[in-house]
């Protein structure tokens, strides 16, 4: 079914034509740069089209579960639980967090679902956080990786777990789902060249102050015990997610 968020009458249309019990709301503008560049798309789509998608489901009496990230806080401490007041420093996040709060608002019995950064199999070809790094390892090409950047990073299986036990049961409100470990940008990257067998030469420590582009936040490490006991959410081990990554971009899954 065709479905261009950015348009209130095509949300109408795919609902009514595809009748779904639940949706699973994954479209954003993600990239964090873009957003910067490009706020007024952004806030369509992250803002704006959450709300209207809401609404939609909500008058339909369809189960509402959207998709948002670590990065609404501003990484001052950690670990971050659902209780913990989101601040968010970045363009993408801030939309993100109106996305939240209007699909909450608007659509009774839905969730949110906070991700951590995404390692491990990836799809299409974008690489995953852990793909990228080992991709351009493989290449030879050199990687500047953030030692001052920390988060818990997740793999896709272990947030479709927890989202398939979400859409099962009755949860409502904010999920976080982090990974097992606290790990660095940097840290990351030595990880993926020891779990993969790639020379660590191309890898190259830096702040992230050193870098163009809004600053990231510092640690967005995630507290997931509201996952753990509601959704029986067991991420797994980063070595095991990391092993998992592909060899190279899927670009016929994506075509
Ligand atoms: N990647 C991460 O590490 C990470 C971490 C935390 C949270 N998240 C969140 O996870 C979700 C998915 O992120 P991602 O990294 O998978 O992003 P992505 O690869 O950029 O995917 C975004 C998706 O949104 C769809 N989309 C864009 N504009 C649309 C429109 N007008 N109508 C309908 N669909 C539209 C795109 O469809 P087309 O492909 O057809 O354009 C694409 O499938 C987002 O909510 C993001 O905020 C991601």
């Amino acid at each position: 079914v065709a479905l261009d968020l950015l348009e209130p009458s095509s949300i109408a249309t795919a609902l009514d034509t595809a009748r779904p019990e639940a949706v699973l709301h994954c479209a954003a503008l993600a990239d964090a740069d873009r957003c910067e560049r490009e706020p007024t798309l952004a806030e369509a789509l992250n803002e704006r089209a959450s709300a209207a998608l809401a609404r939609e489901c909500q008058s339909r009496g369809i189960r509402l579960v959207a998709v948002s990230t670590d990065l609404v806080f501003d990484g001052r401490r950690s670990p971050l639980s659902e209780d913990d007041a989101p601040a968010p420093l970045l363009l993408y996040a801030r939309t993100k967090l109106a996305g939240e709060e209007a699909v909450l608002a608007e659509a009774r019995g839905s969730a949110v679902l906070r991700v951590a950064l995404v390692v491990g199999r990836g799809f299409g070809p974008r690489g995953s956080a852990s793909e990228s790094i080992a991709w351009a390892l493989h290449a030879g090409r050199p990687v500047r990786l953030f030692t001052d950047q920390y988060r818990t990073p997740v793999d896709p299986d272990s947030i479709a777990a927890a989202t398939l036990s979400l859409f099962t049961g009755s949860g409502a409100g904010r999920y976080h789902l982090g990974g097992p470990e606290r790990v660095s940008r940097y840290e990351l990257g030595l990880r993926t060249a020891a779990v993969l067998g790639l020379p660590t030469t191309a890898l190259t420590p830096i702040s992230q102050f050193d870098a163009p582009g809004a600053p990231r936040p510092a640690d967005v490490s995630f507290d997931s015990s509201r996952a753990h006991r509601e959704l029986a959410y067991r991420p797994r081990p980063l070595a095991e997610a990391i092993r998992d990554g592909r060899p190279q971009p899927d670009i016929i899954a994506s075509a």
